[in-house]
């Protein structure tokens, strides 16, 4: 292994530039030339494909977003796309690819795999879905972007004695809604993991009013549809004034938390070892706070779990 290269595909993530900046430094440091693959796999077809320098990689370790841009390549998913990707790759003399993305990211890789190139993926995405792992990089620093939002939200909720329905990002993963709800203190949290009937939502509002409780927040996963549905029932079953509102991006954007760059400087420099010890098709990953790396397979296979004892704790604690 001589020359390797990154690229960041998917949604973008806070953390993704400390990953890439991880991957840049240790593969100099390992005595590799690594190349940057600008706009994810678009600019793999396209050969968008500049060599990295020490130098390339200063100044991103605080910033979000991907300085490689990013894009979800429609092209790629064809066995066209990929033999393009691969003839890039080739011109360029690169024997390993590291994917910085989520799990659509991790099967164009696999397909790259597949055809005897080598391939490490590193879980970048805001989301928290990939299985095998207890963090993905972004998923920090968009918890506590949401949670921030949400003690916000909380302060005018109070003031107008109001019901707010938020509904924040995550796929079909309620891991964002349901840490967020338990660190805000969210009065009702919907996931698509877990069943909350609407009496039951109802039934909590009520409760809550009775023992004086002058405001409610209910964080809803988009995964389980638009929170404007649900407010507009609460509405209808209450009576009371409830306003809404849609994180939206937001959630995806700003300078990573302290623990996403250590978990991306961990995690990239991790994928440069694998690629140096000529291992392929695999994934990095947390698991008890140490690094550890698995098969594609095996990750792609699983579907995702969220704790479902947070859930309950969350709502033990709101009652
Ligand atoms: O996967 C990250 C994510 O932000 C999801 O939470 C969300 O559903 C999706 O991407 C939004 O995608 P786009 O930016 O393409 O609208």
């Amino acid at each position: 292994m001589k020359r390797i290269a990154v690229l960041t595909s998917g949604g973008d993530a806070p953390g993704m530039n400390a990953a890439v900046r991880a991957a840049v430094r240790r593969a100099v440091y390992s005595g590799l030339e690594i190349f940057g693959v600008y706009h994810g796999y678009t600019g793999l077809i396209n050969g968008d494909i500049k060599e990295m320098t020490l130098g390339s990689v200063g100044d991103i370790i605080h910033r979000g977003g991907t300085v490689l841009y990013t894009a979800r390549s429609e092209e790629f998913r064809t066995e066209e796309g990929q033999q393009k990707a691969i003839a890039q790759l080739q011109k360029y003399g690169i024997d390993g690819l590291i994917v910085v993305g989520g799990d659509g990211s991790f099967r164009g890789a696999q397909k790259l795999s597949e055809k005897g190139f080598k391939t490490i993926g590193v879980p970048g995405t805001i989301d928290n879905d990939i299985p095998c792992t207890d963090y993905t990089i972004g998923f920090d620093t968009a918890l506590n972007t949401i949670v921030e939002s949400i003690d916000k939200i909380r302060d005018t909720a109070t003031s107008h004695e109001r019901t707010y329905i938020i509904e924040v990002m995550g796929r079909d993963a309620g891991d964002l809604a349901l840490y967020a709800g338990l660190a805000a203190g969210a009065e009702s949290i919907i996931i698509p993991e877990a069943d909350q009937e609407m009496d039951d939502i109802v039934d909590r509002l009520h409760a809550g009013q009775r023992r004086g409780k002058k405001h409610s927040i209910i964080i809803v996963a988009e995964g389980v549809g638009s929170a404007s549905k649900y407010a507009e029932v609460i509405k209808e079953r209450t009576g009371w004034e409830t306003r809404v509102t849609v994180l939206g991006h937001v959630q995806r954007g700003g300078s990573p938390t302290a623990f996403d760059r250590m978990l991306a400087s961990r995690m990239g420099a991790a994928a440069v070892d694998l690629l140096i010890e000529g291992k392929t098709d695999r994934m990095v990953g947390i698991q008890n706070n140490k690094i550890v790396d698995v098969d594609f397979d095996e990750a792609l296979a699983q579907k995702h779990q969220l704790d479902l004892s947070v859930y309950q704790l969350a709502r033990t604690l709101s009652i």
